[in-house]
C-alpha cells in the first residue's frame, strides 16, 4: 500500500500515520518529521531550513524531493510506505509521480477552527516524537511521554503566528493536490473531525488489513 497522507495542519495525519504504520506494517515517512530530526541535530539541513518551518513557510522543492527521492530508495519502502506531509505542492506531485506510483492520496477534512484547536493544544515528546494534546490526547503524566517517559515540548510552529501562515501556505499551494489527485482518480476523503479511533475505523474500511 503506497499512500500519501494529505490535509491542512493539524488534521491528525501524523497521529494516523502512526497507528495505520503500526498495523499495516508500512513505514510512515513525514518529511516534518524528517527536517525536525535535522534540526535537532543540527546538521547542515537542520540549519538550512529551522528558520523556513518555524515561520510556517514551506522548504523548496528541491531540497524536499532530494529528500524523500532518498527515502523511498530505502528497502523498507519497496512494498509500501504512507507519506505523510509529501507532496505539498504541484511540481512536488510531479516529481513523486516520477519516482513511484502511489495508490491513493487520503484526503484529511477539517476544518480551520478543529485545526487551530489541535494545534494550539498539541504537546510532542523530545525523545521519541509521540503527539499529544492538552485536552483530546493527554499524556497520563502531565509533561512526560507515556511511552518513553521524555518531556513533552510546544512546537515552535505551533504559535498562533506560524498558525496562521501554514494555513495561508496550505491554501495556497497544497490544496490545489486535493484536485490534482481526484482528477487522477486516487482522492480518498476521509472526515477528520471525529476522534482518532473513529478515523482509524473509517481508514481501515477503505483500506482492509489483508
Ligand atoms: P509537518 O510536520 O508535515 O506539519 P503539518 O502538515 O503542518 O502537519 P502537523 O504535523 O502540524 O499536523 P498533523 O496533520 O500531522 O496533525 P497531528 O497528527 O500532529 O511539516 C512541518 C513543516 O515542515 C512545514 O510547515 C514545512 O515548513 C516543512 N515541510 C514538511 N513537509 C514539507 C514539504 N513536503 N514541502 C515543503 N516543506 C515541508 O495532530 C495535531 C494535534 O491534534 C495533536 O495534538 C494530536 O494529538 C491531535 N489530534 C490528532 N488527531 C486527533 C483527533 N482525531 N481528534 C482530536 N485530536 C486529534
Amino acid at each position: 500500500m503506497k499512500l500519501i497522507f494529505l490535509g491542512p495542519p493539524g488534521a491528525g495525519k501524523g497521529t494516523l500515520a502512526a497507528l495505520v504504520a503500526g498495523l499495516y506494517k508500512i513505514p510512515h515517512i513525514s518529511t516534518g518529521e524528517i527536517f525536525r530530526a535535522a534540526i535537532r541535530e543540527k546538521t547542515a539541513l537542520g540549519v538550512k531550513v529551522q528558520a523556513i518551518i518555524d515561520a510556517g513557510q514551506l522548504v523548496s522543492d528541491d531540497i524536499t524531493i532530494e529528500l524523500v527521492r532518498e527515502r523511498l530508495a530505502k528497502s523498507d519502502a519497496v512494498n509500501g510506505f504512507i507519506l505523510d506531509g509529501f507532496p505539498r505542492t504541484i511540481p512536488q506531485a510531479e516529481a513523486l509521480a516520477s519516482i513511484v506510483n502511489v495508490d491513493a492520496a487520503v484526503n484529511f477534512d477539517i476544518d480551520d477552527n478543529d485545526v487551530t484547536a489541535r494545534l494550539s493544544g498539541r504537546r510532542v515528546c523530545k525523545n521519541c516524537s509521540q503527539n499529544y494534546h492538552i485536552d483530546y490526547m493527554k499524556p497520563k503524566v502531565e509533561g512526560k511521554c507515556d511511552k518513553c517517559g521524555g518531556d513533552l515540548f510546544i512546537r515552535e510552529d505551533d504559535k498562533i503566528e506560524a498558525i496562521t501562515k501554514r494555513l495561508e501556505v496550505y491554501r495556497a499551494q497544497t490544496a490545489p493536490l486535493i484536485n490534482h489527485y481526484r482528477d487522477l482518480s486516487k482522492l480518498v476523503d476521509i472526515d477528520a473531525k471525529p476522534d482518532s479511533g473513529v478515523v482509524l475505523e473509517s481508514f481501515q474500511k477503505i483500506f482492509p488489513l489483508a
